[in-house]
C-alpha cells in the first residue's frame, strides 16, 4: 500500500525506516520530509495545515494510510479532514488530543478515572491561581494549560517563583496557551517515558525510554526538545509496565471513549516513578522525539501493520514483539541551541557513521546545500548505536559520533549516565 507520512525531524526519520521496511508496503511519501527521508521516501511539499491540500494528495496518489508525526496538525484536526474523506490516518482526532493539547484537560480526566497524578488547581484567573499556590506552598509546580512548544511548565522551588511563574502567564507569556493555568503537585522520584500503541477502544505496550531534557552535561542549562535517549529505561521494569498500564493507560483509553473521543494513536506518558509506583506527570498524543530513534529500531512486529490496525480500530493482537537490545541515540545539536542555533554549518560523515555495525544516523535539522549537507535546525543529527545493553549502545553510537564532522555542532558527552 502507499502511505504518506507528516513531518520533518529525527523522529519521522525514524518512523520513514522502520515504515520503509514493511513487506506491505508500496511507496512511502513524506511531507515535507528531510535529506535523510529522502533516502527512504520521496519527499514532497503538500501543506501539511491545509487539509483540503493532503487530501487531494492523497487521492492522487492512492495513499492508504497517513502517519502523522508532529503534535500541531494532531491539534489543528488533520486526522478529522482525513477521516471524513475515507482516509485512513495513524493519530488522534482533534477532541483526543486534547489529551496533549490541554494540560486541564488531562488533569480533569485523571481525576474522573482515579489515574494516580499530582493534585492540582485548574485556574483561569490569576488571582486564585495565587491563592491556590500560596496556600499549597513550594516545590511546586506551574503550567500553561495549552500547548507551548515545551517552555510553558516551571517548577517552582519558593512560592516567589510559582507567584512569578502564574503572573508571567496571565500577561501573556506563553499566548493563548497561557490563558488558563494548573497548578500542580511537585512530584518525586525517576523520570521515565512510556509509550503504548491505542486503537480507540483497545491498548499495547510498545516500549519504555529515558531522554535528556537539559542541554548541558551532568542535566544542566536550558531545557531542549530532549538531549538525547535509550531505550528501555532500567526503572520500568515488568511490574512497573504492568502498573503504568493498568493504572493509567487503560483507565484513560476508556474514559476517552466512554466521553465520546476515542483514543488512536501512541499514547505517550511522562511518567515519575516515586516510592508509590508510577504516577502521570503528562500526556503526549504522538510519538517522541528522539525516544522514536530507540524505541522502533527495537520493534520485531511490522510497523506498518501495527500503525494501519490502530487507525482501523482493529489492533487485536496479544503484545508488540521487541527485539532483546538495548538502544542510545545522541543528538548532534547547531551551537546555540537551544536559544539560537546556528544554521548553515557544514556535516560530513554521516554515510562513515551509518557504514558502523550497530549504529543508525537519522536525520533531524539538515539541508542540501549544492552538493553539501548543512545544519537546518537546533538539534542536526541523531546517532544511535544498539547493543545487548545500554552500556554497549552507548559505546556504539558515540563511536558514531566520532565519525561525524559538525564543526558548528555539539553533543552531550554523558547520554544514559542514569542507566549506567
Ligand atoms: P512537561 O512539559 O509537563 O513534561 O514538564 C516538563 C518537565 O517539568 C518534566 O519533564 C519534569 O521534569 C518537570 N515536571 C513537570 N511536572 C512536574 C511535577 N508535577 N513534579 C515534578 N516535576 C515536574
Ligand atoms: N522528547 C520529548 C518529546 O518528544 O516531547
Amino acid at each position: 500500500m502507499n502511505v504518506l507520512l507528516i513531518g520533518s525531524g529525527g523522529r519521522e526519520h525514524a518512523l520513514a525506516n522502520a515504515l520503509a521496511k514493511s513487506p506491505r508496503l508500496t511507496k512511502l511519501f513524506c511531507a515535507p520530509g528531510n535529506p535523510g527521508i529522502a533516502n527512504v521516501a520521496e519527499c514532497v511539499s503538500v501543506d501539511v495545515a491545509d487539509h483540503a491540500a493532503v487530501v487531494n494528495f492523497c487521492r492522487l496518489m492512492k495513499i492508504e494510510l497517513v502517519v502523522v508525526g508532529p503534535e500541531q496538525p494532531l491539534v489543528e484536526g488533520l486526522v478529522d479532514s482525513l477521516e471524513v474523506a475515507g482516509i485512513a490516518a495513524f493519530g488522534p482526532s482533534k477532541a483526543a488530543a486534547q489529551l496533549e493539547g490541554s494540560k486541564g484537560f488531562t488533569k480533569d480526566l485523571c481525576a474522573r478515572a482515579n489515574i494516580p497524578t499530582g493534585a492540582y488547581g485548574r485556574f483561569a484567573d490569576r488571582d486564585s491561581a495565587l491563592a491556590y499556590a500560596r496556600k499549597q506552598g513550594a516545590p511546586i509546580v506551574v503550567k500553561a494549560d495549552g500547548l507551548a512548544a515545551g517552555k510553558g511548565v516551571v517548577v517552582a522551588m519558593t512560592t516567589a517563583e510559582a507567584e512569578a511563574a502564574i503572573v508571567a502567564c496571565f500577561e501573556g507569556a506563553f499566548g493563548a496557551a497561557g490563558a488558563e493555568v494548573v497548578v500542580e503537585e511537585f512530584l518525586e522520584g525517576e523520570e521515565a517515558s512510556f509509550f503504548a500503541l491505542c486503537d480507540g477502544s483497545r491498548a499495547l505496550a510498545l516500549a519504555s525510554a529515558q531522554d535528556h531534557k537539559r542541554v548541558g552535561d551532568g542535566d544542566t542549562g536550558p531545557n531542549t526538545g530532549g538531549m538525547g535517549a535509550y531505550s528501555p529505561a532500567p526503572v520500568v521494569t515488568d511490574a512497573v509496565s504492568a502498573r503504568v498500564m493498568t493504572e493509567i493507560v487503560e483507565p484513560t483509553v476508556r474514559a476517552m471513549a466512554e466521553a465520546g473521543m476515542p483514543f488512536k494513536g501512541v499514547l505517550f506518558a511522562g511518567l515519575m516513578i516515586g516510592k508509590d509506583g508510577p504516577k502521570l506527570i503528562e500526556f503526549n498524543t504522538r510519538f517522541g522525539d528522539p525516544e522514536t530513534q530507540v524505541i522502533l529500531p527495537r520493534v520485531d512486529d511490522d510497523l506498518l501493520t501495527l500503525l494501519e490496525s490502530c487507525a482501523r480500530g482493529k489492533l487485536d493482537v496479544p503484545r508488540v514483539n521487541l527485539k532483546p537490545v538495548s538502544a542510545l541515540t545522541v543528538v548532534l545539536a547547531a551551537k546555540g541551541y537551544p536559544a539560537a542555533p546556528q544554521k548553515g554549518g557544514e556535516i560530513r560523515g554521516v554515510d562513515k557513521a551509518n557504514a558502523l555495525d550497530g549504529v543508525v544516523v537519522t536525520h533531524a535539522g539538515t539541508k542540501r546545500s549544492g552538493e553539501a549537507l548543512v545544519a537546518n535546525g537546533g538539534r542536526v543529527l541523531n546517532v544511535t548505536g544498539f547493543g545487548p545493553d545500554v552500556r554497549a549502545a552507548r559505546e556504539r553510537a558515540y563511536a558514531g559520533v566520532a565519525q561525524i564532522d559538525f564543526a558548528d555542532g555539539f553533543c552531550r558527552q554523558d547520554i544514559g549516565w542514569r542507566a549506567l
